[in-house]
């Protein structure tokens, strides 16, 4: 027998022109049927992030949630899991290298996309709060397939066809890095591994601009130090406020990003003496082109 979707009661409300969605009506510790899962997966695809409000997950159901969406995949920074969950990471302020440690804060506050160095870099990017400072602490999303599409033509042809080379040993320049996953992936010399700057989204076919500045030794072609210049210059160019939706969290929020339609940023503006602690879970995505 079919199983009963909560379908019915689902309702799917658009948060910005350029982007996001809010899905409310829906509890993910219900089973749910194929079409609503479908119908889960093309939301998120087509407005780039989509908030589902009011769910009351245990680690262990928000995994089970998160698994509607795809096979899942490790978090490459192995520091802080949730006991006996090894695909559930944990993002808090109270971390001792924690970026929301005053010393660090700003430091990855930067437009990026999660796992670039890696060749298969997570689709889906879920975040899960557990901990909320009183305000503040939002997460950032630009639709970047609109930013591309609303780029200066000799923008596009300039950038089209461009590759980086991506490592997480680039990110040691910028201090952001994990050091143990740092030493692992300077002894084992991996080399950099190469991703379209512009990808092309494996469904619907669109373009997006497509990088983590900060573990981008280089563009081909491009020196270093040119590289950044130039990413910094992309983004000026291309991000624009309508193409961004600030998530401000509420508890019982399940937010999941399209990361091959978008780029993210965390928010440090909010008193640092809170606690503020998310569940992170990434989806396996595919080989970027
Ligand atoms: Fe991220």
């Amino acid at each position: 027998m079919e199983m009963l979707a909560k379908a019915e009661t689902m309702k799917v409300t658009k948060l910005k022109e350029h982007i996001g969605a809010e899905v409310t009506g829906i509890d993910l510790r219900e089973p749910i049927d194929a079409a609503t899962r479908q119908r889960l997966n093309d939301v998120v695809a087509e407005h780039v992030v989509m908030v589902i409000r009011g769910q009351k997950f245990t680690a262990a159901q928000y995994q089970a949630a998160a698994e509607l969406f795809g096979e899942l995949m490790e978090d490459q920074n192995r520091r802080y899991l949730v006991d006996g969950l090894p695909l559930v990471s944990v993002l808090s302020n109270r971390h001792k290298d924690s970026q929301g440690n005053p010393a660090k804060v700003g430091k990855n506050a930067t437009w990026h996309t999660d796992h670039t160095n890696q060749e298969r870099p997570p689709k889906f990017t879920m975040l899960y709060p557990v901990a909320l400072p009183d305000k503040g602490g939002g997460t950032s999303i630009c639709n970047m397939r609109a930013a591309y599409d609303a780029l200066p033509e000799e923008w596009k042809q300039r950038i089209t066809d461009m590759k980086t080379a991506c490592s997480l040993i680039s990110s040691a320049r910028f201090k952001i890095a994990n050091p143990d996953i740092l030493r692992a992936q300077q002894e084992s010399q991996v080399p950099p591994t190469i991703q379209p700057l512009v990808r092309t989204h494996p469904e619907r076919g669109t373009k997006a601009i497509w990088f983590h500045k900060s573990k981008t030794e280089r563009i081909l072609g491009m020196e270093p130090q040119e590289t950044q210049a130039f990413l910094d210059e992309l983004l000026e160019t291309a991000i624009r406020p309508q193409f961004v939706y600030v998530h401000e969290y509420k508890l019982g929020d399940m937010l999941i990003v399209d990361n091959r339609s978008a780029m993210h940023k965390a928010g440090f503006d909010y008193d640092h003496s809170q606690h503020r602690m998310l569940y992170r879970i990434l989806v396996r995505g595919d080989r970027p082109f």
